[in-house]
């Protein structure tokens, strides 16, 4: 564990300790916190770090590769940065800093349909395309010119998020005030954001706009961030089912990723809708309370469509060695959600081409001292004991 004295941050828990001093509370907490009592959000974290490896010896390892390929891209390790609303709040056009460390470091960025930059400026910032995250709206029209900009901004792959028919019980918030308008919430929002000087010029002052980019001309008031947020609410479409991904699937030309699904049958289902991957996700503990971790539900989703579709995973990953857990599960590669916006926060572009370069070193390390030299060597073979799993 770091502490105050650190030099230099190294792992995701010391970014967040630097984003946590930067950002004040009320994004803090939006970041950091999950649904409800944040069991499973505990639960991703904890089940990673419960299961054990084997260590491998006397294997010639002087050549280690940590590339492979995701959704037909070559990528440099088996990591994709998962969509998170509002990045933008939490560094200066936080979302155009992000893609370009992902693009620095050869990894898959995701931009969220809730992001603050949009498409054309992520574009923009990008040398390499990026993957799209969409939630769906009532209205079929605007979905449907989200994905003819997200086609012409040159993103591969959709990311449709399903495992948010309704926005989770997200305690924290709740009680910081997010949505309210009254005095006191306001006083505490100021004060707030007064004892954060550092973020208040970097992000408050030079990082506007800071509506939702990619639907700021369909919200009535795109200066204010409560009036955005409770549009998008109302908007989200509840009564979605596997029907409607049908028509997504004639929409979309490129890879289709279904993101939130945990059980087996589900991914029966988004194979039968064409899907060409999914990611076994809980939204980073942030719907259900008390559902299950993902990487305890890897395994079954992983026998039961593997072999057809691209499996990732996201939720508690944090660390290289965990990436090379979830592939030994069965998985083609992860997603990360809190580091990446924690080292964004901490340190912005450079805190997140940093945490990339450390994770693969990471993986590095623990794919020679597991004797394995190729990603494609990887599997159950390099778990000891898989606690639930
Ligand atoms: C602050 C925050 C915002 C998020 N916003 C989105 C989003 O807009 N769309 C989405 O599909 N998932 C969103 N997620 C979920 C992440 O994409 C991902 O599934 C999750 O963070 C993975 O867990 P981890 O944070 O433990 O890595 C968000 C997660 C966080 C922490």
């Amino acid at each position: 564990m770091g502490g105050a004295y650190d030099i230099e941050p190294v792992t995701p828990a010391d970014y967040r300790r630097r984003a946590e001093r930067r950002l004040p509370r009320f994004l803090f907490d939006y970041i950091d916190g999950g649904a409800n009592d944040e069991i499973t959000l505990a639960a991703n974290v904890a089940d990673f770090r419960r299961i054990v490896l084997r260590q491998r010896v006397m294997r010639d390892v002087s050549q280690i590769d940590t590339a492979t390929t995701i959704a037909g891209e070559e990528i440099a390790m088996p990591l994709v940065l998962a969509p998170i609303g509002m990045g933008g709040m939490m560094a200066q056009r936080g979302e155009r800093q992000a893609v370009r460390a992902a693009n620095g470091a050869n990894v898959p960025f995701t931009l969220s349909t809730v992001a603050i930059c949009d498409l054309a400026e992520v574009r923009a910032a990008a040398s390499k395309p990026f993957w799209f995250q969409l939630y769906m709206m009532r209205d079929r029209g605007v979905v449907k010119e989200l994905l003819d900009r997200a086609a012409a901004a040159g993103c591969t792959t959709l990311a449709f998020t399903v495992d948010l028919a309704i926005t989770g019980m997200r305690h924290r918030d709740l009680r910081n005030g997010a949505l309210s308008q009254s005095v006191a919430a306001k006083a505490v929002r100021a004060w707030e954001i007064a004892r954060h000087p550092a973020w208040t010029l970097d992000v408050a002052l030079r990082g506007k706009p800071h509506g939702f980019g990619n639907l700021a001309d369909r919200v009535p008031d795109p200066t204010r961030l409560e009036a955005f947020t409770a549009w998008v609410a109302k908007e989200f479409d509840a009564s979605v089912t596997w029907k409607d991904i049908e028509w997504l699937r004639a929409q979309w030309k490129g890879k289709l990723f279904i993101k939130g699904v945990l059980e087996a049958d589900d991914a029966r289902a988004a194979a039968s809708v064409g899907a060409d991957g999914l990611i076994v996700s809980n939204h980073g503990g942030r719907q259900l309370d008390s559902v299950a971790s993902t990487v305890s539900k890897l395994p079954d989703v992983a026998a039961a469509v593997g072999e057809r579709l691209e499996v990732l995973v996201d939720g508690g990953v944090r660390s290289g060695v965990d990436v090379m857990k979830a592939l030994a599960l069965g998985a083609r590669g992860v997603m990360i959600g809190r580091p990446w916006i924690w080292a964004l926060a901490a340190g912005g572009e450079a805190g997140v081409a940093r945490l990339l370069a450390t994770m693969k070193q990471e993986l590095r390390v623990a794919m020679a001292l597991t004797g394995v030299t190729k990603i494609g060597e990887i599997d159950r073979g390099l778990i000891d004991r898989a606690p639930g799993a």
